[in-house]
């Protein structure tokens, strides 16, 4: 049968976007999703949903008509590509597959502006530059309830991502029932488990908005909690328990043991049935206990397994080994060396080194690091956030030598044609050591949307962007909450809540305590990288003598865990200094001096109230040096140079800050950047 619609499709230009027509198109009265096509139903309902949910529900005579159709676009396009045409008359969208209307039906989404209920009139010609562009989350450290995940999976879709990877089995916890072996969930799931039925439908939730989700059984390490449910099949002594610490305990199944492969048989069957998608992740990693030869025999009749289940292997990088299939796919995560040594191999690979959502690295690094770059630059960029010493403290050069050991780029020779066509794209990884199912957003948004970009846009609209406007592109990304259920406030609101209550108790007014918490939190960071995992490290990390070790049972109610991974202040500031108005630097020595006005009187409570205190006392210390910086510049020549009485008030400035960004409760004030603007700004 022709499309009937086909008829409406205007030719498109080759690429890119154009703004079309007099002005925006008036949606006031909604729009009306229409399909003949009934493969276009699953992405049709749901955007038809969500803009009635955001318009108002159409009004049938004046309703605007989007019209979505699946059409061949031509020889060479990108299965997700997708053409769009938004127009005061009918609107468009085709693309030759679901998921490429899915990916359109995201852009529209953008397209909206919800306040005027209109849209910006546009024609669009787009296609992914990545095929992999995935989002790892870990549901092990902390259970990720379905609705965390259905909320996930909805931001993943506007911000393009296309591959959910659930990390399912770990150390802590076995997170899937089983029907064969119930003891799995009864033994050794502790905080929760999804049943497979409850999968099946997040993989159908995720599935009409074009998302893929791969499952990730993580064998032959990181299996204690198997080991609690099957003590048998145990590489040496079984754990008598499931940890609840997060320092990897070198556990193994044992390979020698044929128990060992007819359970996973049965268990990747069972997971086979409610994952439909052709890959299937294996892990592998960090299980040094077993040595290479005998670990690449394991993954061997791992891989086989998993084909016998008609479905493509994934593995971690440490499964990498002459003698792995080829057919194997290999994310790379210690190094991005060994992105390079896999597809150089012949694997097909996923770049993960660089995009850790959970090692604190700021937003413009993120989006800095391109699986194709030149060796040295994806090695630098992957580097750079931990050879910053403003960044990184005393972490960084930790953190550097972890990943050059893994593997090192320096003096390799460029990938082929061959072997970039091997790279499928990358993974942003969530591990949840951290991050509750109410952190989740915060650890998520918009970090995960600077590595999406990263992988769907062209590689010349990239290399174009600065540090500033790549901040202020995501600043400027409809806000996720218009279109899905995703707060990246909401657990901060909830920690700080509980902290201002506490305070209450301690003789302080909640409410006032609660704003200058909030205050004080857009100026404060998290200790990076995998400081905040290492007991015994309070140099690093600042920890307080009676905080709760890390572990599944830590409670995380503490202000450094009300912070998200990049604090917002600074990024507001840079913002600003775009443009920078009188008086705004002056401000912010009031707003740095308002916390510490309120909760001083707590620095004698207890630790969980001295920290932010402490914190507070910190951040006014530091707007102090602002002052002085700024007494100097005012009373210098604006002509042209540097006075010497600035010049010298800024050395005092950087000599002062050093011991004020010493760590607190494993949180930082983050301040440096606004004194780096504004020394920038000085000499300019
Ligand atoms: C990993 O981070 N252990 C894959």
């Amino acid at each position: 049968m022709t499309d009937p619609l086909a008829s409406l499709l205007v030719p498109l230009p080759a690429s890119a976007e154009t703004v079309v027509g007099d002005g925006p198109v008036d949606l006031g009265h909604g729009v009306h999703v229409r399909w003949v096509d009934e493969r276009c139903a699953g992405v049709g309902t749901h955007l038809q949903a969500d803009l009635d949910r955001v318009l108002g529900p159409p009004d049938d005579e004046r309703a605007v008509p989007l019209a979505l159709s699946l059409h061949d676009l031509g020889p060479d396009r990108s299965p997700e590509g997708y053409r769009l045409h938004v127009g005061d008359g009918v609107s468009l969208l085709a693309a030759a597959t679901e998921a490429g209307l899915a990916r359109g039906a995201a852009t529209y989404r953008q397209l909206v502006d919800r306040p005027t209920r209109t849209a910006v009139p546009m024609v669009i010609d787009d296609a992914p530059r990545f095929a992999w562009r995935g989002l790892l989350v870990d549901c092990v450290r902390h259970f990720m309830p379905l609705d965390a995940l259905r909320r996930t999976v909805d931001a993943m879709a506007l911000a393009k991502l296309n591959v959910l990877h659930l990390h399912l089995t770990d150390d802590q916890a076995w997170r899937v029932a089983s029907r064969a072996h119930p003891q799995l969930t009864e033994r050794a799931s502790p905080g929760g488990h999804y049943e497979l039925d409850d999968l099946a439908a997040l993989v159908a939730h995720a599935a009409d908005r074009g998302v893929r989700v791969v499952p990730e059984l993580d064998v032959p390490g990181h299996t204690s909690a198997l080991l609690v449910a099957f003590p048998e099949l145990a590489l040496g002594a079984p754990p008598a328990s499931v940890p609840t610490s997060y320092v990897v305990p070198g556990v193994s199944v044992d390979p020698s043991s044929e128990a060992v492969f007819e359970v996973l048989d049965t268990i990747v069957g069972e997971w086979a049935e409610v994952f439909p998608d052709e890959c299937f992740h294996i892990g592998g990693d960090e299980v040094p206990v077993l040595g290479e030869e005998r670990q690449a025999a394991f993954t061997a009749r791992m891989v086989a397994i998993v084909r016998g289940h008609g479905r493509t292997p994934i593995v971690w990088d440490e499964a990498l080994h002459p003698g792995l299939d080829r057919d194997v796919i290999v994310q790379a995560w210690r190094s991005p060396a060994l992105l390079h040594e896999a597809v150089r191999a012949g694997h097909r690979a996923i770049l993960s080194s660089g995009w850790y959502l959970d090692l604190g690295v700021p937003l413009r690094h993120l989006h800095a690091v391109d699986p194709l770059d030149p060796p040295e630059r994806l090695q630098a960029s992957v580097l750079a956030p931990w050879r910053d010493a403003d960044l990184a403290g005393v972490v960084g050069p930790m953190a550097a030598a972890t990943v050059e050991q893994a593997g090192s780029l320096d003096g390799a020779s460029p990938l082929t044609a061959e072997e970039r066509s091997r790279v499928l794209g990358g993974e942003a990884a969530m591990w949840c050591e951290r991050v509750t199912p109410a952190l989740l957003d915060t650890y998520l948004w918009p970090l995960a949307a600077a590595v999406a970009d990263r992988l769907w846009s062209p590689a010349g609209s990239l290399a174009a962007l600065d540090h500033g406007l790549v901040e202020n592109r995501f600043d400027l990304l409809p806000a996720f909450g218009v279109w899905t259920d995703v707060d990246p406030k909401r657990g901060p609101r909830v920690i700080l809540g509980a902290l201002a209550d506490l305070a209450g108790d301690h003789g302080l007014d909640p409410r006032r305590a609660e704003v200058a918490l909030a205050a004080l939190a857009d100026w404060c960071e998290p200790v990076r990288w995998y400081a905040r995992a290492v007991v015994g490290w309070p140099d690093a990390n600042g920890r307080s003598d009676d905080a709760p070790p890390p572990g599944t049972g830590q409670p995380l109610d503490r202000f450094v865990d009300a912070l998200g991974p990049e604090a917002d202040g600074p990024r507001a500031w840079r913002r600003r200094t775009a443009r920078p108005a009188p008086g705004d630097a002056y401000a912010l020595v009031a707003a740095w001096r308002a916390p510490a006005a309120v909760l001083g009187p707590l620095s004698d409570g207890p630790s969980i109230l001295a920290e932010p205190a402490r914190l507070a006392d910190r951040l006014a210390a530091a707007a102090d040096v602002l002052a002085a910086l700024l007494d100097a510049a005012a009373g210098g020549s604006t002509s042209a140079g540097v006075p010497a009485a600035e010049a010298e008030a800024e050395a005092e400035a950087v000599a002062a800050l050093g011991p004020l960004r010493a760590p607190i409760g494993e949180a930082t004030i983050a301040v440096t950047s606004v004194f780096r603007a504004l020394g920038a700004q000085g000499r300019a």
